[in-house]
Protein backbone atom coordinates (compact mmCIF):
# COMPACT_ATOMS: atom_id res chain seq x y z
CA UNK A 1 0.00 0.00 0.00
CA UNK A 2 1.50 3.63 -1.15
CA UNK A 3 -0.89 5.58 1.06
CA UNK A 4 1.18 8.17 2.86
CA UNK A 5 1.57 8.34 6.21
CA UNK A 6 1.62 11.90 6.77
CA UNK A 7 -0.92 14.43 5.53
CA UNK A 8 1.52 17.40 4.74
CA UNK A 9 3.17 15.72 1.77
CA UNK A 10 2.21 17.41 -1.07
CA UNK A 11 2.75 14.68 -3.70
CA UNK A 12 0.10 12.47 -5.45
CA UNK A 13 -0.38 8.44 -4.74
CA UNK A 14 1.91 7.63 -8.08
CA UNK A 15 -1.25 7.33 -9.73
CA UNK A 16 -2.28 10.88 -10.84
CA UNK A 17 -2.66 13.52 -8.83
CA UNK A 18 -5.65 15.49 -7.53
CA UNK A 19 -6.39 18.49 -9.16
CA UNK A 20 -7.34 20.27 -5.68
CA UNK A 21 -7.17 24.14 -7.62
CA UNK A 22 -9.82 22.97 -10.61
CA UNK A 23 -12.20 21.35 -7.81
CA UNK A 24 -12.04 24.51 -5.83
CA UNK A 25 -12.75 27.14 -9.22
CA UNK A 26 -15.47 24.19 -9.97
CA UNK A 27 -17.56 24.00 -6.40
CA UNK A 28 -17.32 27.72 -6.29
CA UNK A 29 -18.55 27.96 -9.82
CA UNK A 30 -21.35 25.55 -9.12
CA UNK A 31 -22.12 27.87 -5.86
CA UNK A 32 -22.95 30.88 -8.06
CA UNK A 33 -24.70 29.13 -11.32
CA UNK A 34 -28.55 29.53 -10.63
CA UNK A 35 -29.97 29.16 -14.01
CA UNK A 36 -28.41 25.98 -15.94
CA UNK A 37 -29.39 22.39 -15.96
CA UNK A 38 -27.56 20.86 -12.57
CA UNK A 39 -28.99 23.93 -11.06
CA UNK A 40 -32.75 23.72 -11.59
CA UNK A 41 -32.71 20.05 -11.26
CA UNK A 42 -30.89 20.82 -7.54
CA UNK A 43 -33.11 23.41 -6.84
CA UNK A 44 -34.96 21.53 -4.37
CA UNK A 45 -32.26 20.17 -2.74
CA UNK A 46 -29.68 23.68 -2.35
CA UNK A 47 -28.96 22.85 1.07
CA UNK A 48 -27.90 19.66 0.83
CA UNK A 49 -26.07 21.02 -2.60
CA UNK A 50 -24.79 23.43 -0.28
CA UNK A 51 -23.52 20.98 2.25
CA UNK A 52 -21.73 18.94 0.02
CA UNK A 53 -19.55 21.86 -1.84
CA UNK A 54 -18.65 23.72 1.07
CA UNK A 55 -17.62 20.30 2.95
CA UNK A 56 -15.71 19.81 -0.08
CA UNK A 57 -14.17 23.36 0.38
CA UNK A 58 -13.04 22.74 3.93
CA UNK A 59 -11.60 19.22 3.08
CA UNK A 60 -9.46 21.03 0.72
CA UNK A 61 -8.53 24.09 3.21
CA UNK A 62 -10.05 26.34 1.09
CA UNK A 63 -13.42 27.48 2.74
CA UNK A 64 -12.24 30.56 3.28
CA UNK A 65 -13.33 32.00 -0.70
CA UNK A 66 -16.53 31.37 0.55
CA UNK A 67 -19.03 34.99 1.98
CA UNK A 68 -19.66 33.55 4.83
CA UNK A 69 -22.23 35.74 6.53
CA UNK A 70 -23.80 35.39 3.04
CA UNK A 71 -24.55 31.82 3.19
CA UNK A 72 -25.51 31.78 7.05
CA UNK A 73 -28.22 34.69 6.10
CA UNK A 74 -29.29 31.92 3.05
CA UNK A 75 -29.38 29.26 5.49
CA UNK A 76 -31.53 30.95 7.96
CA UNK A 77 -33.76 32.13 5.56
CA UNK A 78 -34.94 28.43 4.67
CA UNK A 79 -35.71 28.04 8.05
CA UNK A 80 -39.74 27.35 9.46
CA UNK A 81 -41.54 28.21 11.93
CA UNK A 82 -41.44 24.60 13.37
CA UNK A 83 -37.57 24.82 13.83
CA UNK A 84 -37.06 22.55 10.97
CA UNK A 85 -35.49 23.47 7.85
CA UNK A 86 -36.01 22.97 4.02
CA UNK A 87 -33.96 22.52 0.98
CA UNK A 88 -34.61 26.03 -0.43
CA UNK A 89 -36.53 29.14 0.31
CA UNK A 90 -39.85 28.61 -0.43
CA UNK A 91 -40.01 24.98 -0.10
CA UNK A 92 -41.37 22.30 2.92
CA UNK A 93 -38.64 21.42 6.12
CA UNK A 94 -37.24 17.79 5.88
CA UNK A 95 -34.99 16.32 8.80
CA UNK A 96 -32.28 16.06 5.88
CA UNK A 97 -32.49 19.62 4.93
CA UNK A 98 -32.16 20.10 9.02
CA UNK A 99 -28.94 18.45 9.33
CA UNK A 100 -27.48 19.97 5.87
CA UNK A 101 -28.13 23.22 7.59
CA UNK A 102 -27.18 22.13 10.86
CA UNK A 103 -23.28 20.73 9.64
CA UNK A 104 -23.07 24.03 7.40
CA UNK A 105 -23.35 26.36 10.27
CA UNK A 106 -20.56 24.04 12.31
CA UNK A 107 -18.60 24.18 9.36
CA UNK A 108 -18.55 28.15 9.80
CA UNK A 109 -18.59 27.91 13.64
CA UNK A 110 -21.71 29.80 13.72
CA UNK A 111 -24.13 27.50 15.81
CA UNK A 112 -24.85 30.33 17.68
CA UNK A 113 -27.18 31.61 15.30
CA UNK A 114 -29.54 28.87 15.72
CA UNK A 115 -32.19 29.03 18.28
CA UNK A 116 -30.93 25.54 19.36
CA UNK A 117 -34.40 24.45 21.25
CA UNK A 118 -36.52 25.22 18.59
CA UNK A 119 -34.79 23.03 16.20
CA UNK A 120 -33.97 20.10 18.69
CA UNK A 121 -37.76 20.18 19.71
CA UNK A 122 -38.62 19.84 15.79
CA UNK A 123 -36.52 16.89 15.21
CA UNK A 124 -37.81 15.29 18.52
CA UNK A 125 -41.13 15.67 17.51
CA UNK A 126 -40.01 12.94 14.42
CA UNK A 127 -39.47 10.13 16.36
CA UNK A 128 -42.38 7.55 16.60
CA UNK A 129 -43.23 5.29 19.20
CA UNK A 130 -41.10 2.17 17.81
CA UNK A 131 -38.29 4.66 17.90
CA UNK A 132 -37.91 5.05 13.84
CA UNK A 133 -37.80 9.03 12.85
CA UNK A 134 -40.11 10.49 10.14
CA UNK A 135 -38.25 12.90 7.36
CA UNK A 136 -41.24 15.19 7.81
CA UNK A 137 -44.53 15.69 8.61
CA UNK A 138 -45.59 13.52 6.04
CA UNK A 139 -44.32 10.22 8.04
CA UNK A 140 -42.23 8.23 5.70
CA UNK A 141 -39.85 6.39 7.66
CA UNK A 142 -36.18 5.27 6.69
CA UNK A 143 -33.00 4.58 8.83
CA UNK A 144 -31.53 7.80 6.89
CA UNK A 145 -34.08 9.96 9.07
CA UNK A 146 -32.63 7.67 11.94
CA UNK A 147 -29.18 8.89 11.01
CA UNK A 148 -30.07 12.15 10.15
CA UNK A 149 -32.27 13.49 13.57
CA UNK A 150 -29.49 11.67 15.47
CA UNK A 151 -26.05 13.44 13.70
CA UNK A 152 -28.15 16.66 14.72
CA UNK A 153 -28.99 16.27 17.99
CA UNK A 154 -25.46 14.98 18.78
CA UNK A 155 -23.97 18.32 16.75
CA UNK A 156 -26.29 20.32 18.76
CA UNK A 157 -26.22 18.41 22.27
CA UNK A 158 -29.49 17.61 22.85
CA UNK A 159 -29.44 13.61 22.17
CA UNK A 160 -31.56 13.86 25.30
CA UNK A 161 -34.86 15.20 23.73
CA UNK A 162 -35.18 11.63 22.33
CA UNK A 163 -35.34 8.05 23.48
CA UNK A 164 -31.82 6.97 22.56
CA UNK A 165 -32.59 4.02 23.48
CA UNK A 166 -35.66 3.19 21.19
CA UNK A 167 -33.73 4.89 18.22
CA UNK A 168 -30.61 1.91 18.92
CA UNK A 169 -33.23 -0.60 19.12
CA UNK A 170 -35.58 0.17 15.91
CA UNK A 171 -31.99 0.51 13.70
CA UNK A 172 -31.24 -3.22 15.23
CA UNK A 173 -34.21 -3.92 13.53
CA UNK A 174 -32.98 -3.18 10.52
CA UNK A 175 -30.41 -5.13 10.91
CA UNK A 176 -29.72 -8.49 8.12
CA UNK A 177 -28.40 -11.82 8.48
CA UNK A 178 -25.87 -10.47 6.18
CA UNK A 179 -24.75 -8.11 8.46
CA UNK A 180 -25.96 -4.95 6.51
CA UNK A 181 -28.92 -2.67 7.16
CA UNK A 182 -31.88 -1.68 5.05
CA UNK A 183 -34.02 1.13 5.65
CA UNK A 184 -36.74 -0.45 7.30
CA UNK A 185 -37.19 -3.77 9.16
CA UNK A 186 -36.40 -6.62 6.00
CA UNK A 187 -35.48 -4.24 3.58
CA UNK A 188 -32.71 -5.11 1.29
CA UNK A 189 -28.87 -4.13 2.88
CA UNK A 190 -27.70 -0.88 0.76
CA UNK A 191 -24.27 0.84 1.43
CA UNK A 192 -26.03 3.88 1.93
CA UNK A 193 -27.82 2.84 4.65
CA UNK A 194 -25.04 0.74 6.32
CA UNK A 195 -23.48 4.31 6.32
CA UNK A 196 -26.42 5.70 8.23
CA UNK A 197 -26.96 3.16 10.86
CA UNK A 198 -23.40 2.11 11.64
CA UNK A 199 -22.76 6.08 11.82
CA UNK A 200 -25.62 5.91 14.55
CA UNK A 201 -24.40 3.78 15.97
CA UNK A 202 -21.14 4.82 16.20
CA UNK A 203 -22.91 8.67 17.08
CA UNK A 204 -25.18 6.71 20.13
CA UNK A 205 -22.16 4.64 21.63
CA UNK A 206 -23.65 1.07 20.33
CA UNK A 207 -21.36 -0.34 17.84
CA UNK A 208 -21.74 -3.65 19.79
CA UNK A 209 -24.15 -4.23 17.89
CA UNK A 210 -22.72 -4.57 14.96
CA UNK A 211 -21.38 -7.69 13.97
CA UNK A 212 -18.09 -6.34 12.44
CA UNK A 213 -16.47 -9.48 10.65
CA UNK A 214 -19.69 -10.38 9.09
CA UNK A 215 -20.36 -6.15 8.20
CA UNK A 216 -16.87 -5.50 7.25
CA UNK A 217 -17.10 -9.17 4.56
CA UNK A 218 -20.37 -7.39 3.03
CA UNK A 219 -18.50 -4.35 2.82
CA UNK A 220 -15.00 -5.23 1.02
CA UNK A 221 -16.99 -7.68 -0.95
CA UNK A 222 -18.45 -3.98 -2.90
CA UNK A 223 -14.94 -3.73 -4.44
CA UNK A 224 -14.96 -4.39 -7.91
CA UNK A 225 -11.86 -5.28 -10.11
CA UNK A 226 -11.60 -2.03 -11.54
CA UNK A 227 -10.84 -0.29 -8.04
CA UNK A 228 -14.14 1.57 -7.12
CA UNK A 229 -17.05 0.01 -4.65
CA UNK A 230 -20.41 -0.53 -5.47
CA UNK A 231 -23.49 -0.23 -3.11
CA UNK A 232 -24.92 -4.09 -3.15
CA UNK A 233 -23.95 -7.10 -5.57
CA UNK A 234 -23.84 -6.89 -8.68
CA UNK A 235 -24.45 -3.27 -9.28
CA UNK A 236 -21.99 -0.67 -10.88
CA UNK A 237 -19.32 0.92 -9.21
CA UNK A 238 -20.26 4.51 -8.34
CA UNK A 239 -17.44 7.19 -6.92
CA UNK A 240 -20.69 7.94 -4.15
CA UNK A 241 -19.49 4.71 -2.29
CA UNK A 242 -16.16 5.47 -2.01
CA UNK A 243 -17.78 7.24 0.95
CA UNK A 244 -20.60 4.88 1.89
CA UNK A 245 -18.46 2.27 2.09
CA UNK A 246 -15.23 3.49 3.01
CA UNK A 247 -16.56 5.42 5.62
CA UNK A 248 -18.62 2.13 7.30
CA UNK A 249 -15.24 0.58 7.05
CA UNK A 250 -13.47 3.22 8.88
CA UNK A 251 -15.55 3.05 11.65
CA UNK A 252 -15.28 -0.85 12.37
CA UNK A 253 -12.12 -0.32 11.42
CA UNK A 254 -11.76 -2.63 8.48
CA UNK A 255 -10.30 -0.46 5.83
CA UNK A 256 -7.01 -2.89 5.65
CA UNK A 257 -10.04 -5.51 4.02
CA UNK A 258 -9.75 -3.29 0.48
CA UNK A 259 -7.49 -2.47 -2.00
CA UNK A 260 -6.92 1.43 -1.04
CA UNK A 261 -4.77 2.33 -3.72
CA UNK A 262 -6.96 0.76 -6.72
CA UNK A 263 -10.29 2.71 -4.74
CA UNK A 264 -7.77 6.17 -4.96
CA UNK A 265 -7.03 5.34 -8.18
CA UNK A 266 -10.25 4.88 -9.32
CA UNK A 267 -11.70 8.35 -7.74
CA UNK A 268 -9.00 10.23 -9.57
CA UNK A 269 -9.30 8.53 -12.65
CA UNK A 270 -12.99 9.69 -11.95
CA UNK A 271 -11.81 13.91 -12.19
CA UNK A 272 -12.37 16.12 -15.07
CA UNK A 273 -9.01 17.33 -14.97
CA UNK A 274 -9.74 20.32 -17.29
CA UNK A 275 -12.57 21.68 -15.54
CA UNK A 276 -13.16 20.18 -12.09
CA UNK A 277 -15.63 17.91 -10.86
CA UNK A 278 -15.57 14.41 -10.21
CA UNK A 279 -17.94 11.87 -11.85
CA UNK A 280 -19.64 8.59 -10.12
CA UNK A 281 -17.54 6.42 -13.42
CA UNK A 282 -14.70 7.57 -15.28
CA UNK A 283 -15.11 9.83 -18.46
CA UNK A 284 -18.80 10.55 -16.90
CA UNK A 285 -20.37 14.23 -16.31
CA UNK A 286 -19.23 15.60 -13.08
CA UNK A 287 -21.27 17.14 -10.31
CA UNK A 288 -20.95 18.23 -6.66
CA UNK A 289 -22.59 15.22 -5.14
CA UNK A 290 -19.77 13.50 -6.66
CA UNK A 291 -17.38 15.83 -6.09
CA UNK A 292 -17.80 15.62 -2.21
CA UNK A 293 -17.44 11.84 -1.97
CA UNK A 294 -14.44 11.57 -4.28
CA UNK A 295 -12.99 14.23 -2.38
CA UNK A 296 -14.20 12.92 1.31
CA UNK A 297 -13.08 9.12 0.24
CA UNK A 298 -10.02 10.23 -0.39
CA UNK A 299 -9.40 12.30 2.93
CA UNK A 300 -10.58 8.66 4.80
CA UNK A 301 -7.89 7.10 2.41
CA UNK A 302 -5.57 9.97 3.83
CA UNK A 303 -4.54 11.47 0.53
CA UNK A 304 -1.93 14.41 1.18
CA UNK A 305 -2.80 17.99 1.55
CA UNK A 306 -6.64 17.08 2.75
CA UNK A 307 -8.55 17.87 5.85
CA UNK A 308 -9.11 14.57 7.69
CA UNK A 309 -12.79 13.83 7.90
CA UNK A 310 -14.95 12.53 10.66
CA UNK A 311 -16.68 8.90 8.96
CA UNK A 312 -19.88 9.12 10.90
CA UNK A 313 -20.58 12.98 11.56
CA UNK A 314 -19.31 13.49 8.01
CA UNK A 315 -18.02 16.87 9.17
CA UNK A 316 -13.90 17.23 9.01
CA UNK A 317 -12.54 16.09 12.27
CA UNK A 318 -11.34 19.83 13.83
CA UNK A 319 -15.42 20.86 13.14
CA UNK A 320 -16.28 17.69 15.14
CA UNK A 321 -13.60 18.43 17.69
CA UNK A 322 -14.38 21.78 17.84
CA UNK A 323 -18.33 21.06 18.85
CA UNK A 324 -17.21 18.55 21.16
CA UNK A 325 -14.26 19.80 23.00
CA UNK A 326 -14.44 23.55 22.41
CA UNK A 327 -10.97 23.36 20.43
C1 LIG B 1 -27.44 5.95 -1.67
O1 LIG B 1 -28.50 6.47 -2.38
C2 LIG B 1 -27.32 6.59 -0.33
C3 LIG B 1 -28.13 6.42 0.76
C4 LIG B 1 -29.32 5.57 0.72
C5 LIG B 1 -27.80 7.13 2.05
C6 LIG B 1 -28.26 8.55 2.09
C7 LIG B 1 -27.95 9.17 3.41
C8 LIG B 1 -28.22 10.42 3.74
C9 LIG B 1 -28.85 11.34 2.76
C10 LIG B 1 -27.89 10.93 5.14
C11 LIG B 1 -27.01 12.15 5.19
C12 LIG B 1 -25.65 11.89 4.61
C13 LIG B 1 -24.50 12.56 4.94
C14 LIG B 1 -23.22 12.20 4.26
C15 LIG B 1 -24.41 13.59 5.97
P1 LIG B 1 -28.76 6.24 -3.94
O2 LIG B 1 -30.17 6.63 -4.18
O3 LIG B 1 -27.72 6.95 -4.74
O4 LIG B 1 -28.58 4.66 -4.09
P2 LIG B 1 -28.43 3.81 -5.44
O5 LIG B 1 -26.97 3.88 -5.82
O6 LIG B 1 -28.84 2.42 -5.03
O7 LIG B 1 -29.33 4.44 -6.46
Amino acid sequence: LQVPKSRNQTSGLGMGELEIDKHVQYVLAVEKKKDDFESLVMEHLRMNGAYWGLTTLDILQKLGSVDQDAVVSWVMSCQHDCGGFSGNVGHDPHVLFTLSAVQILALFDRLDVLDIDKVSSCIAGLQNEDGSFSGDIWGEIDTRFSYCAICCLAILHRLDRINVEKAVNYIVSCKNLDGGFGCTPGGESHAGQIFCCVGALAITGSLHHVDKDLLGWWLCERQVKAGGLNGRPEKLPDVCYSWWVLSSLTIIDRVHWIDKDKLAKFILDCQDKENGGISDRPDDAVDVFHTYFGVAGLSLLEYPGLKAIDPAYALPVDVVNKIFFGR
